[in-house]
């Protein structure tokens, strides 16, 4: 291992930008409200940072075995050589790790390890580990503070932001949790040069999303820039996250447990985890929640509520981001319809469906019948 690891040296970062804070999105919740720090390297830095913000403190790094290796040991010497006191607890990479079990395993040696209620948590990870560690923090010894260190971009611009944490069970996914702010994330762009494309991809169907919910600039960007997008540009990528982090904290600011704005994030998942699932979860999320899109924006498009055009433009993005627009046939028609049925978020028997209504904004509606989800579903066939 090198005396002074730097994470962002992989992310074509001029030397002197590392372990810069480059963007800041504010959460405002109150007394809950937190930072989103944001830049190249910044976890090259963290025990410096960290030493300011939180002195005196005895961390728990919580990570997966993946992370591990790539970040996780080489984080708790940068910690450890500013004078932080650090203890690594870690788990098996893989949702599958995501229940109760890992959480009391986890729970256990953070009492040998003496951890009491003036420690803090690190979630060094992806959303696994986010969900994971920020429901540890919830509820050990009755809720203790934690920090996302969130190492995916779909950590970096969803699970990280908005306070949902949890574990699966066998009945279902996310269906144990919490709502717990973190005190602060700091995003580390740079960490995602190792990311595989398909763990890329699952973040970029959320940053479409955002920006059809919400920002036509922001689509516009996407189209006009996939190309940095894909590669993961520095300057790019900050954009990115940043915009999408501000999105998502402007819908959560307003609806922190999910009554009525955050319902917009589902845009894409109704149809999107009815796939997911029908596939029994072959199909990663982000290509489901592309196809989900596809689907919606078909039934909208159906509605008159958006031009066959920016529809279009809609499938053309999630093809240049190498994500499917089109649903393939082994998962048929009904198990669709009976899924979406089924969905979480069906609330007195009826659906909710979020719509778009052209680029960058939306409408919910919980009228949309079978034969306008299968004549959507139809159309997205190859
Ligand atoms: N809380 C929320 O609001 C929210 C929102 C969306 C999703 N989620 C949850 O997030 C989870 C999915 O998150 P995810 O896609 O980040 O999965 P993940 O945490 O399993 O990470 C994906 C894989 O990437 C690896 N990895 C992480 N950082 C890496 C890096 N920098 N380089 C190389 N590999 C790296 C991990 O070890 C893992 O194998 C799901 O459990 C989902 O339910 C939560
Ligand atoms: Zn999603």
């Amino acid at each position: 291992m090198s005396a002074e690891p730097s994470f962002g040296a992989c992310s074509k970062v001029a030397p002197e930008d590392i372990s810069h804070v480059w963007e800041t999105v504010h959460v405002p919740l109150g007394d809950h409200s937190y930072d989103i720090l944001i830049g190249p390297g910044l976890l090259s830095d963290l025990g410096n940072m960290l030493s300011e913000f939180l002195p005196g403190r005895n961390f728990i790094l919580v990570t997966d075995s993946n992370v591990e290796d790539f970040l996780g040991l080489d984080l708790a010497n940068i910690l450890e050589n500013t004078g932080n006191r650090v203890s690594m607890l870690t788990f098996p990479a893989g949702e599958e790790s995501k229940r109760m079990e890992v959480i009391v395993d986890l729970a256990r040696r953070m009492v040998q390890s003496g951890a009491d209620r003036g420690s803090v948590i690190l979630a060094l990870g992806g959303g696994v580990t986010g969900d994971m560690a920020g429901f540890l923090a919830s509820i050990y010894m009755r809720g203790i503070p934690f920090i996302q260190l969130p190492t995916t971009l779909l950590a970096q611009v969803d699970s990280s932001v908005g306070g949902k944490t949890g574990v699966d069970l066998p009945e279902g996914k996310n269906l144990l949790g919490t709502f717990a702010q973190p005190l602060r994330v700091y995003a580390d762009i740079g960490v995602m040069c190792t990311l595989p494309a398909s763990e890329l991809r699952n973040g970029l169907a959320e940053v479409i999303k955002y920006g059809m919910i919400w920002s036509k600039d922001l689509f516009a960007m996407l189209e006009e820039k996939w190309w940095d997008v894909v590669n993961l540009e520095p300057h790019v990528t900050a954009e990115i996250v940043k915009q999408s982090c501000e999105i998502k904290a402007k819908v959560v600011a307003e609806d922190e447990r999910e009554g009525g704005l955050r319902r917009i994030l589902n845009f894409g998942h109704t149809i999107g985890h009815a796939i997911e699932a029908s596939s029994e979860y072959k199909i990663p999320h982000g290509e489901a929640v592309a196809m989900g899109m596809v689907a919606v924006a078909r039934i909208s498009e159906n509605r008159g509520l958006i031009s066959p055009d920016d529809r279009k433009r809609l499938s053309l993005l999630i093809e240049r981001f190498n994500l499917p627009d089109t649903i393939p046939d082994f998962i048929d028609d009904d198990s669709i319809l009976r899924l979406v049925q089924h969905d979480k978020k069906v609330r007195d028997g009826k659906v909710n469906f979020v719509l778009c209504k052209g680029i960058g904004s939306t409408v919910i509606t919980d009228d949309v019948n079978s034969e306008e989800i299968i004549r959507a579903v139809s159309a997205c066939r190859a």
